[in-house]
């Protein structure tokens, strides 16, 4: 029997409403993530691949259709249910990186771990770990404010990946990073999502990366679809 996927969605639907119209962004979105496997989410600025990421991550609640995550339906869940499970089994990278800018590096990745209750000595080497894994064993001290938005966002990376969680959701994790760092970061972003037998989403513009998921699925009027990157290029 196949094992439970890490996520299920099913007939995930979200409209907006803009003035008189309706915008359908997802329409029947379908969508499973296997244990270890870390799939690339491309589409043209517009498509829905944050909102789908947005609903995936339990960040706001579907319209239509159910978000399984570890064979758990989560879409009646309660707030306070669905805030706790999102704490334990996501880690999410946001498009636009939301460090906090009174802490350091290391406290920024280190705090998803102190709250979920680990001791400070502990989290600081865990955090310590994955900001070298990214690159940054020499930043660790700066605050966001003193680190360049590449370095920003692989901060906000390392932050995603502490509490090895079950599901990695990344909304262009490599949009500000130069070529040779994008490579680097996906990579290490990719090892350590397999390495965890975890899941990962991992939306991007950018084909050379998307090469190096397992799978790679684009949305198509609000649906989920595979895309093969050797016949088309957005
Ligand atoms: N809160 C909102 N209210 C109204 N429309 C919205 C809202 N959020 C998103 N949209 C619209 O939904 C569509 C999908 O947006 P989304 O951010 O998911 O796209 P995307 O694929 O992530 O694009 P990009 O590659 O530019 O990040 C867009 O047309 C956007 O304008
Ligand atoms: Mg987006």
């Amino acid at each position: 029997m196949a094992k439970t996927p890490l996520l299920r969605l099913s007939g995930v639907t979200r409209t907006y409403h803009d003035g008189t119209t309706d915008i359908h962004v997802l329409a029947g979105a379908d969508l499973e993530i296997a244990p270890g496997e870390v799939v690339a989410l491309v589409g043209p600025s517009g498509a829905g691949k944050s909102t789908l990421l947005h609903l995936a991550g339990l960040l706001e609640r579907v319209q239509g259709g159910e978000v399984e995550l570890e064979g758990v339906a989560t879409s009646r869940l309660n707030d306070r249910r669905r805030t706790k499970m999102r704490r334990r089994q996501i880690g999410y990278v946001y498009q636009f990186h939301n460090l906090l800018p009174e802490f350091s590096a290391l406290e920024n990745v280190a705090m998803p771990l102190i709250i979920a209750g680990s001791s400070l000595p502990v989290s600081k080497a865990r955090a310590a770990e994955l900001l070298d894994l990214m690159g940054l064993a020499d930043r660790v001290k700066h605050r966001p404010g003193a680190l360049s938005g590449g370095e920003q966002q692989r901060v906000a990376i390392a932050r995603a990946m502490a509490n090895a969680p079950r599901m990695i959701l990344a909304d262009e994790p490599t949009g500000n990073l130069d070529p040779a760092t994008s490579n680097t970061v996906f990579q290490a972003l990719a090892k350590l999502i397999r390495e965890q037998g975890s899941g990962g989403i991992i939306a991007t513009h950018n084909y050379d990366l998307a090469r190096k998921a397992d799978r790679v699925v684009t949305l198509v009027d609000g649906r989920i679809l595979p895309h093969d990157l050797s016949v088309q290029s957005v």
